[in-house]
């Protein structure tokens, strides 16, 4: 398994040769080089994917914890595939029996974990900055699963996989984010890696989700959803997340889907080749039509698939990189 000879035409900045960081908090925390490097490592990754046999030795003897404290269909499966292909001993807590549910602390949860010597924790929580926290009383490299609104780097990363796989490049492609803005942390991940990609990023949503800083991370803000596709060479809709929302953002979903749901009418404006993306779980109907995310340019499915590739790049990199003397 080789990350030397990436495949040709990725369309990327030089990559660096390894990431310096004990965790992964944020895409914040990666430079261009680095965000490279893990695009041109999945490459290799799915490649074993592909295979018969699809396992390398490369974390053998390595034990990741996943410790999700909220749901997860997608990335909590893709992890556990991931870490079962690069032959890690794998384990997942189940928070509904564990003695979070007596009372237990994230912290003192993860001491506990830390206890029995894992290398590598995989965190999902509904708490904004709970994997800062847990890296500052953790030895074990954190991998940060999706942090209340903060931040959801592999998705971010899985999705400029996809777009580059399609495209062959980020930088100049106009990338329009489209839904709820406000309570999104795919949305924070993919502006801070898309702009420091070269990305020309819109986003679009009602006034009200739209974050009043946004514009600051450089890109377009509108509430025009028409301003946002035209001439996109990807859409890519957010999930009204009705359950973090406390107040009536909008008038209805109905209404909603009405203004800014994505139908084919509307992809009218967008490049004949534009990506439809979305980082699921979709709400058909509201933020979504069923003709557009089942329709011939959706990579939905592809985002799924390639989070399994992306995710065996990033525990492999963060474990050093190293190549096990039998790796295939
Ligand atoms: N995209 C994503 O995070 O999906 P899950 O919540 O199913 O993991």
């Amino acid at each position: 398994m080789s990350t030397e000879a990436p495949e040709q035409g990725m369309g990327l900045p030089p990559a660096t040769s390894a990431l310096r960081h004990k965790d992964l908090l944020g895409i914040d925390q990666l430079s261009a080089g680095e965000i490279a490097l893990v695009l041109e490592t999945a490459v290799a990754m799915k490649e074993i994917g592909s295979r018969s046999i699809k396992k390398v030795p490369a974390l053998r003897g390595k034990t990741v914890v996943n410790l999700f404290f909220e749901p997860s269909t997608r990335t909590r499966t893709s992890f556990e595939i991931a870490e079962k292909r690069l032959s890690a001993d794998t384990l997942s807590i189940a928070i509904a029996s564990s003695s979070v549910v007596k009372g237990e602390t994230l912290i003192d949860t993860a001491r506990n974990l830390e206890a029995m010597n894992p290398d590598m924790i995989v965190l999902r929580h509904a708490s904004s900055g709970a994997c800062h926290l847990l890296s500052r009383f953790c030895r074990s490299a954190i991998i940060n699963a999706g942090d209340g609104m903060h931040e959801h780097p592999t998705q971010a990363l899985l999705d400029a996989f996809t777009i580059v796989e399609r495209r062959k490049r980020l930088a100049g492609l106009k990338v329009a984010i489209i839904g709820d803005l406000l309570h999104s942390r795919v949305l924070r991940s993919n502006i801070l890696l898309l702009t420091k990609m070269g990305a020309d990023v819109w986003v679009c949503g009602p006034p009200t989700l739209i974050p009043t800083d946004v514009t600051r991370f450089g890109v377009r803000a509108t509430s025009r959803v028409d301003e946002a596709v035209r001439d996109a060479d990807v859409v890519m809709l957010l999930r009204i997340q009705l359950e973090r929302m406390e107040g009536a953002f909008f008038p209805s979903l109905r209404e909603y889907f009405e203004v800014f749901g994505m139908t084919e009418a509307r992809l009218a404006l967008a490049r004949p080749d534009v990506l439809i993306m979305h980082p699921g779980p979709m709400n058909r109907g509201v933020e979504i039509a069923s003709e557009v995310a089942d329709g011939p340019r959706s990579v939905i499915l592809d985002q799924v698939a390639n989070g399994v590739a992306v995710r065996m790049a990033v525990l492999y990199l963060l474990a050093g990189g190293v190549e096990h003397e039998e790796a295939a």
